[in-house]
């Protein structure tokens, strides 16, 4: 694979600026951001009257702890513009989450907001190993989810050729990646599974490819689903990290040079680590719920945003800036079975320990009785017979996980493919 490390003058100065440069510049950000909240927005200046703290009380960093979390409830609560700080006519563009339970999410942007995002992108893009001049194939959907206006958007900023393909219509995604030769493409983990199986289907070798550079991001993915991917695209295949709440893709991104995890962007957004159930704030390197400030964002500012994602927080690596460690899985995707806790994402890692099998898979959890259980549903490989596979994976869960699953081995293309985001989990206990 290229070396696609940056060169001396690629890195903007403040992603190899000094901890105490950094801290200093959150700290006044934090000051801003928090006043500009609770002046602008009712709901922040009811929760922090509430409890009893004023933006004047923030003196340092540490001090943000003193004030209150915001929910997806809350961003419910004010639907649909309630959370906005700036008069509507300065938004320049809303986007929101799909909202699979009631009402969608609703974020807003300035024209500021919106150079804020596409500099972020383009800063992550660039840690990926694009560079301006590089054609950019974007996979990620057009529409109110995030990923492609905000991918688009720093991609443009950064001076690729963007290819706005959006996501679906799986074989004219392939004739366009034939014929334009992307360097980069943009997509969710498990579409880019999708894409190769068609590749392979048309008689197009992934490997061959013009691609050099994955920018994948949005649902959990593993670092064994990386190396499935490099090998079989024979190209480099990095993180990133966002969420609408915060700004959307370009929250945290991975370097190409290290691949060790994903640097937070924490000039933009001030992260904390926190006990999801006490809501402590935890020492970096300990694993918990992660939580967001947003130090810059004029429209939608969101202090301490509980974002039901769990890692840990360490030290920074390739840049100043700290890094989180690979998503594990949303404290809403942990499946709790005969008192284990478990994640799709260790099924995945297990998954591809069996060579037999593919990482096309979903965990699908009924009930007998009182008690759950959990099906695993995976594909075999189209060049591998099932044989014993399913044993094969059954025993890794029970050893290494020490539960007992059902793993049902089916033939290739039997799990319902997904253009975006995968839905890993699909529950059919009956609703209590
Ligand atoms: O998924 C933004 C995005 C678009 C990120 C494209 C990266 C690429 P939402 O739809 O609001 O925004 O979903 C946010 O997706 O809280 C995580 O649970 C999950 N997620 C996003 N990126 C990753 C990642 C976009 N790299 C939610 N690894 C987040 C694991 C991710 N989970």
């Amino acid at each position: 694979m290229l070396d696609l490390s940056p060169r001396p003058g690629d890195l903007e100065a403040v992603e190899t600026a000094s901890i105490d440069e950094l801290r200093a510049l959150q700290l006044e950000r934090l000051q801003w951001s928090v006043r500009h909240a609770y002046e602008n927005v009712p709901h922040y200046r009811a929760s922090l009257d509430a409890s009893g703290v004023h933006p004047g009380d923030v003196k340092s960093l540490s001090d943000l702890a003193k004030l209150p979390f915001t929910t997806k409830a809350d961003l419910r609560d004010n639907y649909p513009f309630g959370m906005f700080a700036v008069p509507r006519t300065e938004v320049a563009r809303v986007h929101a989450s799909s909202g699979t339970t009631g009402k969608p999410t609703v974020v807003g942007y300035t024209k500021a907001d919106l150079d804020t995002w596409a500099h972020v992108v383009a800063r992550s893009i660039r840690a990926a190993g694009g560079r301006a001049g590089h054609v950019l194939h974007n996979a990620y959907g057009y529409g109110l989810f995030t990923g492609g206006l905000g991918a688009h958007a720093g991609a443009e900023l950064l001076g690729c050729t963007v290819v706005p393909v959006s996501g679906g219509m799986t074989e004219r995604q392939v004739q366009l990646i034939r014929d334009f030769e992307p360097d980069v493409i943009m997509v969710t983990p498990s579409y880019m599974l999708s894409i190769i199986d068609e590749m392979e289907r048309q008689g197009v070798d992934p490997r061959s490819t013009s691609l050099k550079v994955g920018v994948f991001g949005a649902e959990p993915w593993t670092n064994d689903m990386r190396h499935e991917m490099e090998r079989r695209l024979d190209m480099h295949a990095v993180d990133i990290y966002g969420l609408s709440e915060v700004i959307g893709p370009g929250v945290a991104s991975e370097c190409v040079e290290t691949k060790d995890g994903l640097h937070v962007w924490e000039d933009h957004f001030y992260p904390e680590v926190i006990d999801p159930v006490t809501g402590e704030v935890l020492p970096d390197g300990e694993e918990g719920e992660l939580v967001f400030t947003s130090l810059t964002k004029q429209a939608m500012p969101i202090i301490r945003y509980r974002t039901r994602d769990l890692t840990r927080l360490l030290p920074g690596t390739a840049r100043s800036m700290r890094r989180i460690e690979k998503i594990t899985g949303r404290t809403d995707d942990m499946i709790i079975l005969r008192g284990v806790n478990l994640f799709p994402t260790q099924i995945e890692e297990l998954i591809l320990r069996v060579p037999a099998l593919s990482p096309h898979f979903q965990c699908v959890l009924s009930r007998t009785g009182n008690l759950d259980d959990l099906t695993v549903l995976v594909e075999h490989r189209e060049d591998a017979a099932a044989g014993d596979a399913g044993e094969e994976l059954r025993r890794l869960v029970k050893n290494s996980i020490g539960v007992t699953v059902a793993v049902d081995v089916v033939a290739p293309g039997g799990i319902e493919r997904s253009v975006g985001k995968m839905k890993r989990i699909v529950d059919r206990r009956p609703k209590r």
